[in-house]
């Protein structure tokens, strides 16, 4: 049971702090190491089992609504009664960890933990990853927002020191270099797909298709017509289980920005002087160079 307001007071000396294990950090009031331990080492998973990963703020919640809406078949009463961390939570935080373990299958589990740190059990099973990516432009300047009305966080400072932290690795869940690099290793492998935010916001439907097709779904089109309305930016922000109006705001205060922000593509070109663009773009082309990809942001 997650605790309510008078609370507060108690998580004072968590609010804001990280603690590093191995080299990447995790907010104190979420995540501990144990419960990292437990998610590497201990956890089981099931073959069945669907995990949304992401880098942060590069289209989770939207991912989870998808998968919410394809296991069931387009109809959205799942996703209207239930909030979408219980339905596809995040194993590595301590409350998601027991969630997920009690869930029945097909289970939907979501997480922003580098390859490196996922469940040993994966890599022996048939459970699938879909990994979605988003331009890290726009990753920086929707984290930066976040963590300005996320308590765990950090409050971020001015954007320009940010961006160092944020190119250095120096945030939760460590560099966007190292995820996005280490999770697209696994491109090939059949239970593994990728898809940028980028195209879902081009073609939601196809890529709705495509992720049916990755997940042996077959939904005829009265479902996929339903999975593709309810899963519209304009549709999430008003469900109040998507929109995290139900977090207490001693986690999340949305008087100032919201979780369901703006939810469009190259708004960093509204934030970012020319001088911190082309800062970013010399590190991404280091960072970057030798992947044989292409991704949608970086065709001119
Ligand atoms: P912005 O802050 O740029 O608006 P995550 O779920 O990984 O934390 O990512 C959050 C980002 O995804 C936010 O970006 C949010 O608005 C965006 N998002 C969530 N649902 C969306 C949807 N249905 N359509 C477009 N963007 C969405």
């Amino acid at each position: 049971k997650r605790p309510g307001p008078p609370l507060q007071g108690l998580w004072g000396h968590v609010t804001q702090k990280y603690f590093r294990y191995k080299g990447i950090n995790f907010p104190m009031m979420l995540y501990s190491e144990q419960g990292l331990q437990e998610v590497e080492n201990e956890f089981q998973v099931r073959d069945d089992d669907i995990f949304n990963v992401t880098y942060q703020k590069s289209g989770t919640v939207w991912m989870l609504e998808i998968l919410s809406l394809i296991r069931s078949n387009g109809d959205p009463s799942w996703c209207r009664t239930v909030p979408n961390w219980d339905r596809g939570p995040w194993y590595e935080t301590n409350l998601g960890l027991q969630r997920a373990r009690g869930n029945e299958s097909p289970r939907i589990i979501s997480s922003h933990l580098p390859v490196q740190l996922f469940a040993k059990s994966f890599f022996q099973s048939k459970a699938k990853v879909l990994y979605t990516v988003r331009n890290p432009k726009d990753v920086l300047v929707s984290l930066h927002h976040f963590a300005q009305i996320f308590r765990p966080y950090k409050e971020p400072g001015q954007l320009d020191e940010f961006l160092e932290e944020f190119l250095k690795g120096d945030v939760p869940f460590g560099s966007w270099f190292d995820h996005v690099k280490g999770w697209l290793s696994l491109r090939g492998h059949e239970n593994f797909f990728w898809i940028s935010y980028e195209e879902l916001q081009q073609d939601l439907r196809g890529s709705v298709e495509r992720i049916c097709r990755f997940l042996g779904r077959e939904l005829d089109t009265q479902a996929l017509d339903a999975v593709v309305e309810n899963t519209s930016f304009q549709a999430m922000k008003q469900n109040k289980m998507s929109n995290f109006s139900l977090s207490p705001r001693f986690i999340l205060d949305q008087r100032k920005s919201s979780f369901l922000r703006k939810g469009i593509s190259g708004d960093w070109k509204n934030h970012l002087t020319t001088a911190q663009s082309e800062a970013f773009d010399r590190i991404y082309q280091e960072q970057m160079r030798g992947l044989d990809l292409t991704f949608p942001w970086d065709e001119p």
